[in-house]
């Protein structure tokens, strides 16, 4: 999800902009929130995706290798992480690979990806593979291509030419995803070229491979209209992810624009008491709005509620009954500074409504404010656990 990372690295420096907190007990309910049930799902809705065996219910390993290096975002990997998502239930985790560092390969041509750095993504596919889970292996928070597309496309080519060619011989478990939430001046028509561009690269090694491919503006479904993908490939899927509405899920992150500041939004809105919105929200009109509809509108109709995660579903639903292809939910998640019971209403009506239309997901987990597996104590946060899988 975007971010205020020219804000985040003034302030504090790289590696201080997030941390993995300590196990804490889980907070009470909030009385005053509804907990979420079926009635308020629409009963026309058909199942729209055609299945993706092997990548149904799944879990992000995020802030991993896709911080700037290994710990700095206070999360570090290990075989806990294979072993609880596997022991869950679920059948695939989907990896966040930041190569685009020097430490990791080299900024000029060649390009080369360092050997030490490889072996940490062959491990992580070992570890999967040996629990039986699939592993989508993503190109993550290179956010120099965004802003630079042309002068960095040749580099991201060069990323898949390489993991194409290492992992041609890995089984079908093993999915590649091009390019995670693609932003600002990689805008949907080079988009388009530059994903044209890496499947013809992957599939000269990986003719059957699962290939993921993002829409723009940090992989909105919104953006699902303007992803050209090939007709004649079913193994290149379309996915999307979902944090709308974000004013909830990313209250108060602090990688984020002043105006996510306001805490204590609920989902579903609207609260008990009306919320004054933090002064940083007064420059932008969307954000005004948003909180006077979360005011005041009733459950149907508030923006902080059903509504808003059904219009996303339907964007998807509507790509995929104009391009006949796949779509897979990557990503998607609630911050803690929101209350529990919203979270957990949160992440059940995403997850419950992406398998009533058959599409797979992956939940964010970052170890940190995003978390719901515990590798620390090998426990899960029991509500999201519930939300996720039962
Ligand atoms: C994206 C970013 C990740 C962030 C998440 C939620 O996945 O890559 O760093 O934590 O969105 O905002």
């Amino acid at each position: 999800m975007f971010r205020a990372a020219v804000v985040c690295l003034a302030l504090v420096g790289l590696a201080g902009c997030r941390s993995a907190p300590e196990p804490q007990p889980l907070p009470p309910y909030r009385e005053d929130v509804v907990v979420l049930d079926d009635s308020l799902k629409r009963p026309d809705v058909i199942a729209v995706s055609k299945p993706l065996p092997g990548f149904g219910r799944g879990i992000n390993l995020g802030n991993c290798f896709d911080a700037p290096s290994e710990g700095a975002w206070g999360t570090r990997i290990s075989a806990t992480h294979f072993e609880m998502a596997a022991a869950a239930g679920l059948d695939h985790v989907r990896l966040p690979v930041r190569f685009t560092t020097a430490e990791r390969m080299l900024s000029e041509p060649p390009f080369t990806i360092k050997e030490e750095f490889f072996k940490k993504v062959d491990w992580a596919i070992d570890q999967a593979l040996a629990r039986n889970l699939s592993i989508i292996v993503t190109v993550s928070n290179y956010d120099a291509i965004h802003q630079e597309p042309a002068a960095h496309k040749e580099r991201l080519y060069a990323i898949w030419r390489q993991v194409a060619k290492r992992y041609a011989g890995r089984p079908e478990k093993v999915a590649f995803e091009i390019l995670s939430e693609p932003n600002s001046k990689l805008d949907p028509t080079l988009l388009n070229e530059i994903t044209a561009e890496a499947i013809r690269i992957i599939r000269k090694d990986n003719p059957k491979r699962i290939i993921m491919a993002d829409p723009y503006y940090w992989s909105a479904s919104d953006f699902l209209g303007s992803l050209k993908l090939p007709a004649d490939d079913p193994n290149v899927v379309g996915e999307f992810h979902m944090y709308q509405p974000a004013l909830f899920t990313h209250q108060g992150a602090d990688w984020m624009d002043p105006w996510y500041r306001t805490v204590g939004v609920v989902f579903p809105g609207p609260p008990s008491k009306p919320i004054e919105p933090d002064p940083a929200t007064l420059s932008q009109p969307w954000v005004i709005k948003f909180f006077e509809e979360y005011n005041q509108k009733p459950i149907e109709w508030n923006p902080s509620g059903p509504m808003t995660v059904f219009a996303h579903f339907d964007n998807a639903a509507r790509w995929v009954r104009q391009t006949g292809k796949r779509v897979y939910l990557g990503e998607f998640g609630a911050i803690d500074f929101a209350d529990r019971r919203s979270r957990e209403n949160y992440v059940w009506l995403v997850r419950t409504e992406a398998e009533r239309r058959g599409i797979g997901w992956a939940y964010w987990d970052d170890g940190s404010k995003f978390r719901a597996m515990n590798v620390k104590n090998r426990t899960w946060h029991e509500g999201l656990r519930r939300a996720l899988l039962e």
